[in-house]
Formats: C-alpha cells, structure tokens, sequence
C-alpha cells in the first residue's frame, strides 16, 4: 500500500484548510487507499529557514524527521489556503528548504480559501515552484471555497457524497502518479 503525507500548510490562529487536511486523511484512510500521515506546519513551528537542507550543519532533530518523511512519502497531497492569491510563507520555507527529497514526487494540491473560488488563484505559483524544484505535479485539481462551512473542526463534510465523490477523482490522479512512479523506479533499479 502506498505512503502519502499531507502537509497542512496554514500556520493561522482558527485556520480552517486544516479541517480540509483532516477530512482527506479520513477519507484515504476510510477507503484503505493508502497509509497517511498530516506533517502539521503548525506542529512543526519551524524558524524561517537562512539555508537549505543540503548546506545546513547540525540541522535540528525536527527538521531532520520532516525531510525524511518526504523521501519516505510515495506521494504528497498539499493543502494550501488561498492568501492574498498566493500561499503562506511558511509552506515556501519547507518547500525551498529540501530539493532531492522533491525529485519526481507526485505532489497534488487541494486549494482553500473563504472565498467562492476555492484558492484557485494559488495553483500556478505553487504549481510552478514546485515544477522548478522537480517535483511531478499532479494534474488534478481540489478547490474549496468557504472551508467553513463544507466541513467542521475533524473534518468532516457537510456534504460527505458530494465530497467523497470529488476526492476520488482527485485522490485517483494520485494514486495513478504514484504507481507509474513506482513502476519506473523499479525498472530502472532493475536495469
Ligand atoms: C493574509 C491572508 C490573506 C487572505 N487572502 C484571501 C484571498 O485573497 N482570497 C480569499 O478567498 N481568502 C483569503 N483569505 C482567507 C483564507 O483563504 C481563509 O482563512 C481560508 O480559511 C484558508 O486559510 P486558513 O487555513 O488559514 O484558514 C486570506 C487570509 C489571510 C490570513
């Protein structure tokens, strides 16, 4: 069965994208699609990186953990919120922080915002970083609009068919990265 690490991006007091976070976790897990762990910014309460992994000396024990689970990840579905059509610096400070963890990852995004669009304004930045970084974005899209009120504080949704249905969708172009990734590894390691 696969990995897949959610990172929950919004460091805010009373964020909401957290709940989106929750609700995925509960859904791959309900559906035994994958193991899955949410790797919390909030938990991690990581300083504001002065260098990148790679040319750090004595990295902390936490920073060491976050990295590791990336590489242990087979994929990484993101949940970001939509601030000022961008998203939190402190998603950029874990981003620019690791590079080879990031090399071919299937990476999906889930955008959220108060807002009716969802955070949809959010996906070409992210996209792009993580594109310049070498990651393999999924093309697949998760907007939420007004997170608040689709889901409550464990994630669950108010509308759970509506929203299991598009997360399979979602969850499916994934899962697809994921087993043709893992598919070209194991050739590769065999020839
Ligand atoms: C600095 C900042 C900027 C924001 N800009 C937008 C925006 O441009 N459009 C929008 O719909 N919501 C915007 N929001 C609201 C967030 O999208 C909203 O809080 C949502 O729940 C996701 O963020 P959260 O996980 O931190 O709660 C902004 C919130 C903050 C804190």
């Amino acid at each position: 069965m696969p990995h897949i690490s959610i990172i929950s991006s919004s460091v805010r007091t009373g964020r909401k994208s957290h709940w989106v976070a929750l609700y995925f976790k509960n859904y791959i897990e309900e559906n035994k699609l994958a193991t899955v762990e949410i790797l919390d910014l909030n938990e991690y309460q990581f300083p504001i990186f002065h260098e990148r992994l790679r040319f750090t000396e004595n990295p902390s024990a936490n920073v060491l953990e976050f990295a590791g689970k990336i590489t242990a990840s087979d994929g990484v579905l993101i949940v970001t919120p939509e601030y000022n059509g961008g998203y939190p610096a402190a998603l950029k400070n874990v981003v620019d922080l690791l590079y080879n963890e990031w090399h071919r990852k299937p990476v999906a995004i889930s955008t959220v915002s108060d807002g009716v669009f969802g955070g949809t304004q959010v996906i070409t930045s992210l996209q792009f970083t993580l594109w310049k970084i070498r990651a393999w974005t999924v093309p697949a899209m998760f907007p939420v609009p007004k997170a608040g009120e689709l889901f409550d504080a464990e994630g669950k949704p108010t509308d759970k068919a509506a929203l299991d249905k598009r997360a399979a969708t979602f969850i499916k172009e994934l899962l697809w990265c994921i087993e043709a990734k893992t598919y070209m590894d194991s050739k590769q390691a065999g020839s």
